[in-house]
């Protein structure tokens, strides 16, 4: 009912910028930067940049960070703010990663959130080439695990859900799903959210 209702994720914003997100999700989000406080966020899909606005609040609030956030489309009219840069590009085109790569080597704790193509395909590409980023402790949060039937768009076909269940059987060792990040029931990414324990 949440999801198929216009009045709800789609008519979200942050600061004035349409975020498509569950505010829940948001929090928790909220939850995560003030615990593990990265230095850099890296987002894949940028939309119109609520999401990425919304990051770099959080990091003024707790006093540090910076977003890298990927889109295949260019948009001017994205909200600017010193802590968020825009990178055009497919999140995994050889270019785009080496310079993901670059930033998340001068960063100490990195966070990956993948919000771009939710093709099982491209979701699995994007987590080989950035989930080994994110630093120990930290998280990798794949969105929209709730397509594909899960409960919503049934007939989506293999999506985020799948990918993620495909890497963990390849990388069991790196990251836990940390269900404790779904305590408020309404999430659009059950076990999605990943922490890294491993090197
Ligand atoms: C779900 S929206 C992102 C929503 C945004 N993170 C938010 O919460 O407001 C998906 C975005 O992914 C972008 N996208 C699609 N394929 C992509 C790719 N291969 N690499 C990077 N971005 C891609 C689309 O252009 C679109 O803006």
């Amino acid at each position: 009912m949440y999801y198929d209702d216009p009045s709800t994720w789609r008519s979200t914003n942050w600061l004035g910028i349409q975020t498509a997100k569950c505010p829940l999700d948001l929090w928790i989000f909220q939850e995560i930067i003030a615990e593990t406080r990265p230095d850099l966020i890296i987002e894949t899909g940028t939309h119109l940049g609520g999401s990425a606005l919304f990051l770099a609040s959080m990091c003024d609030l707790v006093g540090g960070g910076e977003v890298l956030t990927i889109d295949i489309v260019a948009d001017p009219e994205r909200p600017q703010h010193p802590r968020v840069s825009y990178l055009l590009g497919s999140s995994t085109d050889p270019e785009v990663v080496e310079e993901a790569t670059r930033r998340a080597d001068e960063a100490e704790r990195v966070m990956v959130i993948l919000d771009s193509d939710h093709g099982e395909p491209h979701v699995f590409e994007e987590l080989t080439l950035l989930a080994p980023l994110v630093t120990p402790g930290c998280y990798l949060v794949v969105e929209d695990t709730i397509v594909n039937g899960n409960p919503v768009l049934p007939d989506f076909g293999p999506g985020p859900g799948e990918a993620v269940a495909r890497y963990l059987s390849l990388e069991p060792s790196l990251f836990v799903v940390d269900r404790n990040r779904e305590k408020f029931h309404l999430t659009f990414n059950p076990g999605g959210y990943l922490r890294r324990i491993g090197n």
